[in-house]
């Protein structure tokens, strides 16, 4: 049965095999004995091997051990979980946080335990899977609007009056690298008595003048009821969080089955949060170097005549179409030890495969000079731009 479906997985072209490191997530990569250039990683501010961070990792572990031996409400909760709790409420600028072990648990957890089958959610179509699968689980009713569109989200808000009702986007959407309208969506909200929730993920620690993310971009803070986000991305460590009222958060304590039923995550994780929410918050320098690398990336693949959206954001998606075209296409930036992955379905709609480029602080301008050649010329035998 599992080699049937496999063979079908196969041929639509979205099989996909691990690849192994053996190296830091960093702007070089060692894969297979072999040194390659990372334009794949979400460790944005390229900080996972960081001596700061990883001198907090074995800090902790001098002092607490290895492993947290318990979920947070039996016996594993730290003196430093509520710590990087406070913290990223102080950073988030909201009364209290709750930190769970991944952002997908986050999202799982929070959606199903805040909404129920009486709820509608209203979700951007192009949210991430954990949001998805919040919405899933929660039993809501879920009405999906176009993508980043206000007009299309009204539209369906008022064919639901007098619904309880959540509005959940993602803020920075991790696959085209766009930003949510939040002044549009926060109004929406606001008019029709909603709440809403965005998911940071990828803008925590990226945008916003002090890394606090979409909301902060756009002068937005306390204009969210419903925070979430990630350390797994720029801040290099691993874990999600929700940030809200001191009531949404108590909720969430005693309802969200993520947070209950799962081991917390251990004192080593939660230092090197600590320790890269400190970064974030006093090295603005490393966003702007991002960002600054971004813009000079993207104006140069559209100069040799890649399609490629205008996105103040470290993801740059160069749409292909099929998905054997982007696998092909990755594997040929491989060959020249180039590591861009190809992403397919179920993590793209069909027809919309591509290859996504992820940019790090931490690339040099010789990087970006040699990433950009090696694109355009597989992209000119491919005939993707013009020879
Ligand atoms: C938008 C978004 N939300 C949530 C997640 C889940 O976060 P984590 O990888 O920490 O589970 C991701 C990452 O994959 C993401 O891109």
């Amino acid at each position: 049965m599992f080699d049937e479906k496999l063979q079908q997985i196969k041929a639509g072209g979205l099989y996909r095999h691990l690849k192994y490191l053996q190296s830091p997530q960093s702007a070089h990569v060692k894969m297979a004995g072999e040194d390659f250039l990372m334009l794949s990683s979400n460790s944005y501010l390229g900080l996972c091997a960081d001596d700061r961070l990883t001198q907090a990792a074995c800090d902790a572990i001098e002092q607490y051990g290895t492993g947290s031996g318990g979920s947070r409400l039996t016996t594993g909760s730290y003196d430093i979980h509520k710590k990087l709790e406070e913290e990223i409420a102080a950073f988030k600028g909201t009364e209290a946080a709750l930190v769970f072990n991944t952002g997908y648990m986050a999202n799982v957890g929070a959606i199903s335990a805040i909404a129920d089958k009486n709820w509608v959610i209203f979700s951007d179509r192009l949210n991430h899977a954990s949001v998805i699968d919040g919405c899933r689980l929660s039993g809501a009713e879920i009405v999906v609007y176009a993508h980043c569109d206000p007009a299309d989200l009204e539209s369906k808000v008022t064919q639901h009056p007098g619904r309880q009702g959540l509005i959940v986007t993602d803020g920075l959407f991790s696959v085209d690298g766009d930003i949510a309208p939040l002044p549009q969506i926060v109004e929406i909200a606001r008019r029709h008595g909603l709440l809403l929730m965005v998911d940071d993920a990828h803008a925590t620690g990226v945008l916003g003048d002090n890394g606090g993310g979409t909301a902060e971009y756009f002068g937005l803070q306390g204009g969210i009821d419903i925070s979430m986000g990630t350390f797994s991305k720029a801040l290099a460590s691993e874990g999600g969080f929700v940030a809200g009222k001191r009531a949404l958060i108590d909720y969430l304590t005693n309802t969200a089955r993520s947070f209950i039923f799962s081991t917390a995550l251990s004192p080593a994780t939660i230092a090197v949060s600590l320790a890269a929410l400190d970064i974030v918050r006093t090295e603005p320098a490393l966003r702007k170097t991002l960002l600054a690398h971004c813009a000079w990336l993207r104006a140069k693949l559209r100069a040799v005549g890649f399609a490629v959206p205008d996105h103040p954001t470290p993801i740059i998606s160069i749409v292909l179409g099929r998905p054997d075209v982007a696998v092909d296409f990755s594997e040929r930036l491989m060959e020249r030890r180039i590591f861009i992955s190809a992403i397919r379905p179920p993590t793209v709609p069909a027809g919309t495969s591509r290859l996504r480029i992820n940019l790090m602080a931490t690339h040099t301008k010789d990087d970006l000079t040699q990433a950009l050649s090696c694109i355009e010329d597989v992209g000119r035998e491919l005939g993707v731009i013009k020879a």
